[in-house]
């Protein structure tokens, strides 16, 4: 571990339930440990809840969406705004809590996960008051004929622990800004920055039953919440065969749903690219949150004539970045968030030596924490399982190609198709790849670039849906026609 200058780690202010406006343990009274990941300590032991939790917070929610679907837009942008502010005030408690929690760097929470999260509720604060609907022109005089964007409803948001606060914005903008009532499930892992954004909302005045957080496993809670009949959407963001168990388990109550899933993007770089530039766009694509992100640059394609250039470059910046305790605020890589995840990554790491050749790390860091040393793989091939599954940590496999045709056919040989990027100073191969590549979002020299106004999410087993933008109101309204015959 590194031992320079360390900010001191938050107090941990709320551990239960937010049901109905009240903090409440589980009905059974159980709870579960929550860990540091750059210690392995236990930090919190958190309301674990099952059905009976979730019964009386639907209800609660039920309750609050009668009046809360009602409310004047205006008013709820106002409450938007002010949670934005009371984050804004408490960002430093904030960002030290989520990397408390999740182990990641401060540098990142400071000035990526805090803004990001704010910036999310201010633009669908902006929202609000600005959802309606249209005058229908249809073919008879006799009707005057327009919708209306309604809520959905009681929405169900299950979210994971790599962005647990910014999942929890994406989640919550749109849903509030269009009227719907909440029941939050974060992850199990991280729920500690959910809890206090939850005395923050109570703080700005939402009222009660509008925002419930629900602590507990995905099995239980999660799928209690996934099952139940008064439940009108869920939204989901994690794996794919998670998501698989979710659409079966809401198909008999035939729920809206919306999923956020994985990924094994490409990122590609032509031998006419800025390499330096493309050597830092790939260092971002894979190392950025230790390599948990859904988006991650994990397939790096090298067109063959710079691929040996490229990769000197690339492995002396992977030797250079530094991993460590995640509050020096020169760490550029911190823990991973579990022993599972580290388990699941070091275990990648031993199937990748047997298939392709591992040039830097392939090894835990640090000596004690569930950290890894940033990890390249070169000479491998796209049907190889570590360059189709997703491993979810600072793994990344190098795979050489010829041409455009070479380059699109691998590509797109996966299940997923989040994202994408390309580097070269050739504007036709940048518009080439950016539309035959079947992905949610194109970077162009760029790389984890995000903002709440851009629509985010995947193609095929990467999702259904996409966040932020105007496409997440649509996600969280109904549209109704009214006929009347004006005749
Ligand atoms: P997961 O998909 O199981 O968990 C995500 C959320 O879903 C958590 O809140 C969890 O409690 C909940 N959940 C789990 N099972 C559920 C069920 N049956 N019904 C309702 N909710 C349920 O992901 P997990 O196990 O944490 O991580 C496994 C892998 O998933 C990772 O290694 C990574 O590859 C991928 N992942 C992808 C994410 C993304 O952003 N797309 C985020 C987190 C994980
Ligand atoms: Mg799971």
């Amino acid at each position: 571990m590194t031992t320079a200058t360390t900010l001191a780690a938050p107090s941990v202010t709320q551990t239960q339930n937010l049901i109905g406006g009240k903090w409440q343990p589980s009905k059974s009274g159980k709870t579960f440990n929550v860990y540091n990941p750059s210690t392995t300590e236990v930090i919190a032991q958190v309301a674990e809840s099952d059905a009976a939790d979730v019964d009386v917070a639907v209800a609660a929610a039920r309750k609050a969406f009668q009046t809360w679907s009602k409310t004047s837009p205006r008013e709820r942008s106002a409450l938007l705004y002010k949670l934005a502010d009371l984050i804004e005030k408490n960002a430093e408690e904030l960002a030290a809590l989520e990397t408390l929690n999740n182990g990641k760097p401060i540098a990142e929470t400071t000035n990526a996960d805090l803004p990001l999260t704010i910036s999310t509720f201010r633009y669908y604060a902006g929202w609000a008051d600005k959802i309606y609907g249209d005058i229908v022109p249809v073919a008879s005089n006799d009707f005057f004929v327009y919708t209306r964007k309604e809520a959905v409803g009681v929405c169900g948001q299950i979210i994971p622990w790599n962005f647990p606060l910014l999942m929890l914005a994406w989640k919550f903008g749109p849903a509030l800004a269009a009227g719907n009532t909440i029941v939050l499930k974060p992850a199990e892992q991280t729920p500690l920055s959910a809890l206090r954004v939850g005395e923050l909302a109570l703080e700005a005045g939402f009222p009660p039953g509008v925002i419930n957080i629900v602590n507990g496993f995905g099995e239980s809670a999660g799928d209690a919440l996934v099952k139940h009949p008064d439940v009108d959407k869920i939204a989901f963001t994690g794996h794919y065969e998670t998501a698989q168990i979710i659409m079966a388990a809401a198909s008999k109550t035939l729920k809206r749903l919306t999923f956020e899933l994985g990924g094994k993007s490409p990122n590609v770089v032509y031998a006419d690219a800025d390499l330096d530039l493309a050597v830092q766009g790939a260092m971002t694509g894979i190392f950025f949150n230790q390599g948990e992100v859904c988006c991650a640059g994990s397939r790096l394609f090298v067109e063959q004539s710079a691929h040996d250039q490229f990769i000197e470059k690339f492995k002396a910046a992977a030797e250079s970045h530094k991993v460590g305790n995640p509050f020096d605020p020169d760490t550029r890589q911190g823990a991973q968030v579990s022993e599972e995840q580290y388990n699941k990554i070091l275990s990648y790491i031993d199937l990748g030596k047997q298939e392709a050749n591992c040039i830097t790390g392939g090894e835990p860091a640090c000596d004690n924490g569930w950290f890894v040393k940033p990890t390249i793989f070169t000479d491998v091939r796209n049907d190889m399982r570590i360059a189709q599954e997703e491993i979810f940590g600072p793994v990344v496999s190098v795979i050489p190609f010829k041409d455009h045709d070479d380059l699109l056919s691998q590509a797109n040989e996966t299940v997923y198709g989040l994202a994408a990027a390309v580097w070269t100073q050739d504007i036709k191969k940048a518009f080439k790849l950016a539309h035959s590549v079947r992905a949610g979002t194109v970077w162009v020299n760029c790389y984890n670039t995000f903002d709440p106004a851009a629509p985010f999410g995947g193609y095929k087993f990467s999702g259904h849906g996409r966040e932020c933008g105007r496409d997440a109101i649509d996600n969280y309204t109904e549209t109704k026609t009214v006929w009347m015959n004006t005749n």
